[in-house]
């Protein structure tokens, strides 16, 4: 029998995903490669600019998946991040991702809040690749579908992840108000600013945050987020492989890697190395996909949307448009989102690849 106060009695539990409230919040990204701090303020309802950011870079292998490796030097990219974005606020949304959270569309049979919970919960324990009694579910209700029942997005995390994310980031000086997890981050922002024009909201659209460490994988469809998988493929791995076979240490890799020359160019060797580790990417992307029109008996897909620092990956979007047969666009926050005159240029531009998870985080609100 499990216990319902997962759902309710939890302070730092997952907020009811996608629910908006108040007052804002810092959104803390914590990635393989950096941790992103962003605020946000609602300048009218509806109507976001971003006044605060900053990105401190961490060093190779700070974290791996949601295993925090080197805490110090995590608080302190925080505390530098906090200071260089002239962030005050004190209350932060954070993120997790990783083996011990999941992300899952249910449809449900419906009923009161209280048989809802209780659906939540039992699809929860089939689901859970993990022990339901230490971890947090929480959910957020869609609305009836055409079947009569409901649609539910489920996230559940293991409370050890939770807490050690929570104090981490409280470690330096923050307080969590919210966690969300990045695939709910993504679709907020890619919701704000795609949903309402979009032409056919009965296809499906592929959105990847391709990371360092991992791609989230989402679907969205009829205005929802229907389906989201984690996979493990991310720019570490070209870095990786750069640093393997031309003998360099990280940081001389990820500067090929990321320096082209004056021409826009890349030297013969490492393009070698992004072609071959590309191929495995490929082949990753084209397995969920395949995994999903299976289970899912949805091929109707109109487009796909990227974002994340690995997609700037040399060709890897003219790749991707060719497995994927579809038109492959970055997401691009400022196309809505206005931000403070104080952003250059290129501060725009570097936001636009890898910050969008922190954006999405500092979009919420809460309840004061
Ligand atoms: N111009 C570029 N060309 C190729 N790769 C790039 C470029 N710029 C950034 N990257 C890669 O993007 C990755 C960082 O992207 P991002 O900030 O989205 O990841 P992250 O959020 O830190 O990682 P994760 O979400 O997987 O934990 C790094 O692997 C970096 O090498
Ligand atoms: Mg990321």
């Amino acid at each position: 029998m499990i216990d319902k106060t997962i759902i309710n009695n939890l302070v730092y539990k997952i907020k009811d995903a996608l629910k908006l409230g108040s007052s804002s919040v810092v959104g803390i990204d914590i990635g393989l490669s950096a941790v992103k701090v962003a605020e946000i303020i609602e300048t009218k309802p509806g109507t976001y600019k971003l006044v605060k950011y900053a990105s401190v870079p961490l060093s190779e292998g700070a974290l791996i998946e949601d295993e925090i490796q080197k805490e110090d030097e995590i608080i302190e990219a925080l505390q530098s991040a906090v200071i260089e974005a002239n962030i005050d606020t004190t209350n932060a949304c954070i993120s997790i991702s990783g083996p011990n959270t999941i992300v899952r569309k249910l449809q449900l049979a419906g009923g009161t809040d209280e048989e809802i919970e209780d659906q939540v919960l039992w699809e929860a324990e089939q689901y859970l690749p993990f022990d339901i009694d230490s971890s947090t579910v929480s959910y957020h209700l869609f609305g009836e579908n055409i079947g009569g029942g409901v649609d539910v997005l489920m996230v559940g995390a293991k409370n050890d992840v939770i807490y050690r994310y929570k104090d981490l980031v409280e470690h330096s000086g923050m307080r969590v108000k919210v966690v969300d997890v990045d695939a709910v981050a993504i679709t907020n922002v890619f919701e704000h600013l795609y949903l309402e024009e979009m032409e056919d909201p009965n296809f499906s659209r592929i959105i990847m945050d391709i990371g360092a460490q991992k791609t989230s994988f989402i679907i969205h469809k009829k205005g929802i987020l229907a389906f989201c998988k984690e996979i493990n493929i991310g720019g570490s791995m070209i870095t990786e492989e750069i640093q393997r076979q031309l003998g360099l240490n990280f940081l001389e890799a990820e500067g090929l890697k990321t320096q082209s020359d004056a021409n826009g160019n890349l030297p013969e060797e490492v393009l070698q190395v992004i072609e071959d580790v590309l191929e495995i990417f490929f082949k990753e992307i084209k397995k969920t996909i395949d995994f999903y029109i299976t289970a899912m008996s949805d091929e109707d897909f109109s487009e796909c949307w990227v974002t994340g620092g690995g997609a700037l990956t040399p060709n890897l979007i003219e790749g991707l448009e060719s497995i994927l047969k579809l038109p492959v666009k970055f997401i691009n926050p400022f196309e809505k989102i206005t931000y403070d005159s104080k952003f250059s240029e290129s501060d725009i531009d570097s936001i636009t690849y890898t910050g969008v998870t922190a954006i999405g985080l500092a979009m919420r609100k809460i309840d004061e």
